[in-house]
């Protein structure tokens, strides 16, 4: 199995066009530029699916190499995407996809009924929604079974609350061939038994990595909110769970802006995903 990290930073990405803080202007300075979250995973290295659609995901597919189209005009090696949130920063890329034949959607029934490009890209593509079902597998192409799982309820500001309460979930996403598995997660907001149960004899985890400690909002931006109740528990309330999985690879994305570790690269305490990288096993 191979992921591909499309991007690897939180909403705004790094930098954010209008923010002066120090992270942001020192990757103004350095170049070492984050996109916004989303992966590409592929089980046979020809079917190819997208973990999230961020707003850049036009560049991000045109550099990507082997996401590149053909034979046919049309033809694509992606075969459908799978949201884990409605979330602006992972939902805005599905108006690049437009130009799709046909497009192949998967998400919990609350993050579909929430989303309104939906109804909108059905006059522009042949678009294919399907429902991902809670706890029980679900078979993509290529030899790769996905199972998802919710963890958590936050409603994107747009939404409506009461179209479901699925609104955050993670993805376990299983080689056919060898059982090797890979979880998705870079939208958690705490470590349950469910999660941890899920994340069982996974070969590597894509985790939250929004922001480095609990205070870290507080002390960039002088807002009360801490991490937790955006939606995203620090990497370093992480770092002690993961104790209990010491043969999996955890790597860390959907970096926010403020955190440290956005601009560290490999210097990092932690592994941090870097655009452009890809997870093989
Ligand atoms: C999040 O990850 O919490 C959201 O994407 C925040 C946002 O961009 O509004
Ligand atoms: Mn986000
Ligand atoms: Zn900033």
């Amino acid at each position: 199995m191979k992921v591909h990290i499309l991007g690897s930073a939180a909403g705004g990405g790094v930098p954010q066009w209008n923010c002066a803080c120090a992270g942001c202007t020192t990757a103004r300075r350095t170049g070492a530029h984050r996109t916004q979250d989303s992966v590409a995973v592929t089980g046979d290295g020809t079917a190819w699916y997208l973990l999230n659609a961020a707003p850049d995901i036009r560049t991000q597919l045109t550099t990507a190499g082997h996401l590149d189209p053909g034979p046919g005009r049309r033809d694509t090696p992606i075969r459908g995407v799978l949201l884990t949130t409605a979330e602006i920063d992972h939902t805005a890329g599905l108006l690049s996809l437009r130009e799709a034949e046909r497009l192949t959607l998967f998400g919990t029934g609350t993050v579909l009924a929430a989303i309104p490009l939906i109804p909108m890209l059905r006059h522009y593509t042949d678009l294919d929604v399907h429902e991902l079902p809670i706890g029980d597998p679900l078979a993509l192409d290529g030899g790769l079974t996905v199972r998802a799982v919710v963890v958590g309820t936050k409603v994107p500001r747009y939404a409506d609350p009461g179209v479901g309460d699925a609104w955050v979930s993670a993805l376990r996403i299983t080689d056919d061939r060898t059982g090797r598995a890979f979880v998705y997660a870079t939208c958690l907001p705490g470590w349950t038994e469910t999660f941890d149960d899920f994340l069982k004899g996974a070969d590597t985890a894509l985790l939250d990595g929004t922001f480095l400690t609990d205070d870290e909002m507080s002390r960039e931006t002088g807002l009360a909110r801490t991490p937790r109740q955006m939606g995203h528990l620090p990497i370093a309330d992480t770092v002690p769970a993961l104790r209990r999985h010491p043969d999996m690879r955890a790597v860390f994305g959907h970096l926010n802006n403020t955190n440290p570790l956005a601009g560290a690269g490999t210097q990092a305490p932690v592994e941090v995903a870097q655009d452009g990288q890809t997870l093989e096993w």
